[in-house]
């Protein structure tokens, strides 16, 4: 097996950022409450004119101007969203296809929540193995048109981001996605959950609201649990210690979450990349939304070893340990 690498990286947010204190008066919320509960204090959303393909594709067309790979040259586009343009089809992929020009790949979307670029860029990897041919991940997310905005309890966690990564066989055999972590733990399928897919009758469709139903508790100890075991698992399956690790890069839905990881290792959380107060949560974009604020931060460098860690509805969980 070759190794494949993250040629390139981008994301796109909308212009709209929305401060805490400036969020609907009758949510009865405030800014101490969401920074002190969550670490989040803006959050950009998505205006009309914009839909989870439009900012895939201006995500997905910067990645591939970095990358140097001609749109005709990509094999799949492999897109993540919890959010999609159709409800269910067309898929997102197929329109974001079009919008980039990439006519000879295959395209479909991956249903895999907040985890949905850790799935994605493995399953990548995975397909290039046999078909060779350079691959497009994209996750796109308007969590703010899926969240109930009456409900103060998950309508102020969420945000809207878009990111891409195009994938190619790794320059050196070194630089790339090293080993993969992906499982899922449907005995919590329940505590998050969008409804109005086919299991509702037409009867109950009626007047149905697109809403985010959540157990925060519930997502917030299988969190807990699973981010540290994740990142063990692949230290230990690769012979690594914490110390070998630059950086984790773990989705970015709370930061409390992540300080309680940071506090099982007993490491600084400066060793955990936390962009969470600029972005909220924006689901699966919000991984590949951090790798790239790392780069352009200038926090990223060849040969860096990274773990990243997912969670989310599924549940879902996993992880890549990648040389940057
Ligand atoms: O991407 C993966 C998906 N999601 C997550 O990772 C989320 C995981 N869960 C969490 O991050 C946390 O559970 C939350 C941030 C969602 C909630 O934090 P919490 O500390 O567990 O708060 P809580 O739900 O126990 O609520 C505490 C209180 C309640 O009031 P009472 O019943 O104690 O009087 C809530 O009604 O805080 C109240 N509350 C709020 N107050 C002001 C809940 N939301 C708000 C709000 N503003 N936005």
């Amino acid at each position: 097996m070759f190794r494949v690498y993250l040629a390139a990286i981008s994301s796109y947010v909308p212009e709209n950022r929305v401060h805490n204190n400036d969020l609907p008066l009758e949510l009865e919320t405030s800014d101490e409450w969401i920074v002190s509960h969550t670490g989040i204090s803006w959050r950009h959303l998505a205006a009309d004119d914009e839909s989870p393909s439009t900012m895939g594709i201006a995500a997905a067309k910067d990645a591939l101007t970095k990358s140097g790979v001609p749109p005709e040259d990509i094999g799949m586009v492999l897109l993540s969203t919890t959010t999609p343009d159709f409800a269910p089809i067309p898929s997102t992929a197929c329109v974001v296809q079009e919008g980039i020009g990439a006519k000879n790949a295959v395209a479909f979307d991956i249903t895999a929540a907040c985890t949905g670029f850790v799935y994605g860029i493995e399953l990548a990897r995975c397909y290039m193995q046999v078909h060779n041919k350079p691959i497009l991940v994209v996750a796109t997310e308007i969590m703010s048109r899926a969240v109930d905005w009456s409900d103060r309890k998950t309508c102020v966690l969420f945000g809207d981001a878009a990111a891409a990564a195009v994938l190619l066989p790794s320059p050196d055999g070194v630089r790339g996605i090293v080993d993969s972590i992906l499982l899922s733990d449907s005995s919590g399928k329940d505590v998050l959950t969008i409804e109005g897919g086919c299991r509702t009758p037409t009867s109950r469709k009626e007047n149905m609201q697109l809403k985010v139903y959540m157990d925060g508790t519930a997502v917030f100890t299988f969190a807990i649990r699973t981010i540290p075991s994740i990142i063990q698992k692949l230290l230990d399956d690769n012979n690594l210690t914490f110390d070998e690790i630059d950086w984790i890069v773990p989705h970015q839905a709370n930061y409390r979450i992540i300080r309680s990881a940071a506090s099982r290792f007993g490491v600084p959380e400066s060793r955990f990349f936390i962009n969470v107060q600029n972005y909220a949560n924006t689901a699966s974009a919000s991984i590949p939304l951090a790798l790239h604020d790392m780069e352009q931060q200038g926090l990223l460098k060849p040969g860096d070893k990274i773990v990243t860690v997912g969670f989310g509805a599924g549940l879902s969980y996993g992880g890549n340990l990648i040389i940057w």
